[in-house]
């Protein structure tokens, strides 16, 4: 890390490194210590940033594919290069467990080399024109072109690869960007600027600019020269965000509540798998997931037994500091994440439920935290809770599940684990979901997949294609041929 304090006090505009006046320490959630320095930049600053951007892609607009390519490739090489180094800086910031840090790493040099793969690959149509009368006698096809500066707002869950996620697209489509990452993880973002001149992006495509997000949001919203507009965050900030964007374009990631439907009929064996995926799904990173398993609805038969499992795998986790490489629960990334979701935990509990295990709070460790018997009104079965804890409830009858599952504002990722083909189809059908994922866990992500969400979870899909083609404009291109004839 001593490395990067140099730049973690400025900002990354135009290929260098800008000083700012505003400089605020950033805490290890962990530790509650000062590790770093962090410039906030000004609402001028980021107007420049802008400015090199959309200066920026007059030239990068006409970079050919293959070049594209070839610095999303080597930028993924460079990652893989730091992958120890890269995960320590994500542990460190976000007090992301060692294990997930490096499991982020990976992924994130996947989401590189599959924007690499796309920048390769973007292809428009050929148009029958004459299938209308007055068609006939020309020729047309379409092609995808960039739309220009891109503002791309990411939250602190995955700090490198939500922003993969986006400045991948964005790069393989040929927009030029403005980052503002999460003010409490900004280091995974900041240690891009240097990786990305290394593999040889030109100045002003990329540029960071670190601070607050609600002094910053507006301008990189609002802008005449911001062109598209990307955000992962929570509802409240996404509706402020769409309204302030007007008739630009917008994907917008935001919040859920992910539901887990376990059918009758599994084996003990496959019920503690089933279990041991669950707990994965629903602590990984203490619940700081967007697809977090929140609500389980087990079928009669196996409710007791599964709660069982759960609970006991659930009160298994190590809890620790996050650069430990056995530890599984740590601290979360604030207090204020911990007083929402001590008030939510009191409302429920005094409301009737019961935790199976967990509950404790220490600090800004919560246990793991396994309730039953929450009443539908609590804040835990309307609201994203993100933190350690899931909810389970019994059914009698799978369309009573998925019915459960619908019953929220929310709509990103579910799971079923089923063995009944008919159960498969219903819940594909009728969970209302950008993802149903049959006989695996919500929480279940390749980059490559379309990922987004109906209701307030969003809208637009991410998955690199996917958020290409948000990201660029079509063009009609026609012929006509008896012109002058
Ligand atoms: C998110 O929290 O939205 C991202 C989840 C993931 O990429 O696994």
């Amino acid at each position: 890390m001593a490395g990067e304090t140099h730049a973690e006090t400025q900002l990354w505009i135009d290929g260098e490194w800008v000083k700012t006046d505003r400089i605020v320490p950033l805490e290890n959630p962990h530790t509650g210590e000062t590790f770093a320095h962090i410039g906030y930049a000004s609402v001028e600053q980021a107007k420049q940033a802008i400015d090199a951007a959309a200066k920026a892609f007059e030239t990068f607009r006409h970079t050919p594919a293959w070049q594209r390519a070839h610095i999303l490739r080597s930028v993924a090489e460079l990652i893989s290069d730091r992958r120890d180094e890269l995960a320590e800086t994500i542990s460190r910031e976000a007090a992301k467990p060692m294990r997930a840090a490096k499991a982020e790493v990976d992924r994130t040099i996947q989401t590189y080399l599959f924007a690499a793969e796309a920048a390769r690959d973007i292809r428009g149509e050929s148009i029958p024109m004459d299938a209308a009368p007055h068609g006939e006698k020309h020729t047309a096809y379409t092609v995808h072109r960039p739309l220009g500066v891109v503002s791309a707002i990411t939250p602190f869950n995955f700090p490198m690869n939500l922003v993969a996620h986006k400045v991948g697209p964005a790069i393989a489509a040929g927009n030029t960007i403005v980052l503002k990452p999460a003010e409490q993880t900004p280091l995974s973002a900041l240690v891009l600027a240097k990786l990305f001149k290394d593999a040889g992006l030109p100045n002003g495509v990329l540029n960071i600019v670190t601070g607050d997000g609600k002094e910053l949001s507006e301008v990189l919203t609002t802008h005449p020269d911001v062109a598209f507009v990307t955000f992962t965050g929570s509802p409240r900030v996404g509706k402020l965000i769409r309204a302030q964007a007007g008739l630009r374009k917008v994907t917008l990631e935001l919040g859920s509540n992910s539901p887990l439907l376990i059918d009758e009929g599994f084996t003990d064996g496959e019920l503690t798998q089933i279990a041991e995926e669950a707990v994965n799904g629903a602590f990984s990173y203490n619940g700081q997931v967007c697809i977090s398993i929140q609500r389980i609805y087990v079928h009669q038969s196996v409710y007791e037994k599964f709660t069982k499992l759960l609970a006991d795998k659930a009160k298994a986790l190590k809890i620790g500091d996050p650069l430990d490489k056995s530890t599984d629960i740590s601290a979360l990334i604030n207090q204020q994440a911990v007083d929402r979701l001590q008030s939510w935990l009191d409302h429920a509990i005094s409301g009737g439920a019961k935790a199976v295990t967990g509950g404790k709070i220490d600090g800004r460790v919560i246990e793991p935290t396994v309730l039953i018997d929450v009443p539908e009104d609590a804040e835990l079965q309307q609201e994203e809770a993100f933190g350690p804890v899931a909810l389970v409830a019994p059914f009698d009858d799978w369309n009573e599940a998925i019915n459960s599952a619908n019953r929220s504002k929310y709509g990103l990722n579910a799971g079923a684990f089923t063995k009944n083909i008919d159960h498969a189809l219903a819940a594909a059908a009728n969970i209302q979901a950008g993802a149903v994922l049959i006989n695996q866990v919500p929480t279940f992500r390749v980059d490559q997949m379309p990922y987004g969400g109906v209701k307030e979870s969003g809208t637009g899909r991410e998955g690199v294609r996917y958020a290409m083609q948000d990201m660029m404009e079509v063009k009609m291109v026609a012929f006509r041929s008896d012109a002058f004839r």
